[in-house]
C-alpha cells in the first residue's frame, strides 16, 4: 500500500515507520525543513526505543521517504495519515488549523481516490469537517453543479501509543479501532493493519474520535481516584502500594494506572482531559466528573513540595537535589511534566535546585534557567538537603545509596513515583517519604 503520513511529530513518525516496517511504502511529510533534513540523514530528533534503528532498517529498504512536499507525497499515495499538532486554545478547544490546513492543501493535489485517516486526537465531527473542507476546496474540474466527481473517504483511526513504549504498542496494540463511512475504506484499512494480529473495532468516525477522548479521560480519572486515596492513606497510615495491588486482583479494575505519585503529565493527558470537558460543555454537558479529575492532579505535585517544605522545616537556601525531569521514564519529553511546576515552586521559596535526568537533559537546558544541571545521580545528591525522586527511571534503583547517603548534607529522600525500596533505605539512615505510604 502507499502511504503517506502528514505531521512527522511524535505520533506521525512513529506510525510512519512502523507502517513501513509492516511491508508499506511510505512518505513521512513535514513542513519544517530541518526536520526533513535530519530525518533523510537517518537521525530521529526525539528519544524513543527502537525507533531510529528501525527508521533506517525502512529507508535502506527503500520503503520510507520523507519531503517537506504534501504535493508530491499525496499524488502518489492512496492513503493519507493526518498526524498532525492539535494544541490547545487558551479555553482548552483544540486548535484544528493544522488539519483544516492539511485538507485544503491535499484538495487542491488529489489527482485520484483518497482515503484520509485523522490519527491525532480530534473533537468528535473532525471527520465531517475534513470531508466538508474537501469538497469545498477541490479544482473545479472536479465538480458538476453539488456533485463532487472525484470519489475520496475520511476515516478515524486514533492512536493508542505510549511514549517510551511506543514501536512496541504499534506493533502489539490491544485494539485497533477503525471509524469508517463506507466499505471501501474498512477494506482499504483492513488491508493496512492486516499484518498486526489483533482485535479490529469497526465504527463510525464521530464513534471513534469518541473512543479515543473516553480512552485518554478514563485512564486519567484512574490515575486521579488511587492520587485521591493515597492522600487518605497518609492520613489514616494505610498504604497505597497494597490498596492499589488489592483493587488491581479485581480483574474489572486491574492493577495498571493505579499508580499513584505526582501526577500525570505529557503531551496527552491534560490536554485531552481539557478538550474533552470543553466538548462537553459545547454540547450543553457539564462534565464535573472530568475537571475534578484535573483538580486533584494539580493537587498531586502542590502537595508533595508542601510535604517536603513541611519535612525540610525551611525551603529557602536549601540544597535539592531532583531525580529524574521527563514526564515519564523511556522518554525526553518534558511537556507538562509535573518537574516544571515542582522546581517553578522550589525556586520560589529560595530552594537552590540541581537536577538530573538520563534523557530530558537537553530539553531541561532549554526549560530552567536558573538551576544547576548535572550529568548523574551522585552530582546531585552532593551536599544536598534532600533528594526528590520525580521520574521514575530505572537507574535511580541501581544506585549505590551508601554513596548518595554520605555525600549528602540531610540523608531525606521524597519518593514521587514509590520506586525506591523504603525498607532498604530507612536501613541506611534514610529519613523516606512516599506517596500515600501511610504510617511507613
Ligand atoms: C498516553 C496514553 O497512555 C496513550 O494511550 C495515548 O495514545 C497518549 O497518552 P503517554 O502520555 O505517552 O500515553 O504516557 P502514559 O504512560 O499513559 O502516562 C501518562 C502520564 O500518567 C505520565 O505522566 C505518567 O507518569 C502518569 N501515570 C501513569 C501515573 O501517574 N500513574 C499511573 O498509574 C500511570
Amino acid at each position: 500500500m502507499n502511504i503517506v503520513v502528514i505531521g512527522s511529530g511524535y505520533v506521525g513518525l512513529v506510525t510512519g515507520v512502523c507502517l513501513s516496517s509492516i511491508g508499506h511504502h511510505v512518505i513521512c511529510v513535514d513542513n519544517n525543513k530541518k526536520k526533513i533534513q535530519q530525518l533523510k540523514a537517518g537521525q530521529v530528533p526525539i528519544y524513543e526505543p527502537g525507533l531510529e534503528e528501525l527508521m533506517r532498517a525502512c529507508t535502506k529498504k527503500k520503503r520510507l521517504k520523507f519531503t517537506d512536499s504534501i504535493k508530491e507525497a499525496c499524488q502518489q499515495s492512496t492513503v493519507i495519515f493526518l498526524a498532525l499538532p492539535t494544541p490547545p486554545k487558551p479555553n482548552g478547544d483544540a486548535d484544528l488549523t493544522y488539519i483544516e490546513n492539511a485538507a485544503r492543501e491535499i484538495a487542491l493535489h488529489m489527482n485520484s481516490y483518497k482515503l484520509i485517516v485523522e490519527k491525532s486526537t480530534v473533537p468528535a465531527e473532525t471527520g465531517n469537517r475534513i470531508h466538508r473542507t474537501i469538497v469545498l476546496n477541490l479544482p473545479r474540474k472536479y465538480k458538476r453543479g453539488d456533485r463532487v466527481l472525484l470519489d475520496f473517504d475520511v476515516a478515524s483511526n486514533p492512536e493508542f501509543l505510549k511514549e517510551g513504549s511506543a514501536v512496541d504498542d504499534f506493533m502489539n496494540p490491544d485494539r485497533i479501532v477503525l471509524g469508517v463511512e463506507s466499505k471501501k475504506a474498512e477494506k482499504i484499512l483492513r488491508e493496512i493493519f492486516k499484518p498486526l494480529k489483533t482485535k479490529i473495532l469497526v465504527t463510525n468516525t464521530a464513534s471513534s474520535e469518541m473512543i479515543k477522548h473516553a480512552s485518554n479521560s478514563f485512564l486519567a480519572t484512574k490515575i486521579s481516584f488511587i492520587n485521591a486515596v493515597a492522600q487518605i492513606c497518609d492520613r489514616v497510615g494505610a498504604d497505597v502500594l497494597k490498596v492499589a495491588e488489592g483493587m488491581g486482583f479485581d480483574q474489572r479494575i486491574g492493577r495498571q494506572f493505579l499508580d499513584a505519585g505526582i501526577g500525570y503529565g505529557g503531551s496527552c493527558f491534560p490536554k485531552d482531559v481539557n478538550a474533552f470537558i470543553h466538548l462537553a460543555e459545547k454540547n450543553g454537558y457539564d462534565f464535573g466528573l472530568l475537571k475534578e479529575v484535573r483538580r486533584i492532579n494539580d493537587l498531586q505535585w502542590a502537595s508533595f513540595v508542601h510535604l517536603a517544605e513541611e519535612k525540610l522545616w525551611n525551603l529557602k537556601e536549601k540544597n535539592i537535589g531532583i531525580w529524574g525531569l521527563a514526564f515519564k521514564p523511556n522518554t525526553d519529553d518534558m511537556r507538562h511534566a509535573p518537574s516544571v511546576d515542582i522546581i517553578a515552586r522550589l525556586k520560589e521559596e529560595g530552594a537552590r535546585v540541581k537536577a538530573y535526568d538520563p534523557k530530558a537533559m537537553a530539553n531541561a537546558v532549554s526549560i530552567f534557567k536558573d538551576i544547576c544541571l548535572c550529568d548523574d545521580p551522585y552530582k546531585v545528591a552532593q551536599d544536598a538537603d534532600a533528594l526528590l525522586l520525580l521520574t521514575e527511571w530505572p537507574e535511580f534503583k541501581e544506585v549505590d545509596f551508601v554513596q548518595v547517603r554520605d555525600a549528602m548534607r540531610q540523608a531525606v529522600i521524597f519518593d514521587g513515583r514509590n520506586m525506591l525500596d523504603a525498607a532498604k533505605l530507612k536501613k541506611l539512615g534514610f529519613e523516606y517519604f512516599g506517596i500515600g505510604r501511610g504510617r511507613l
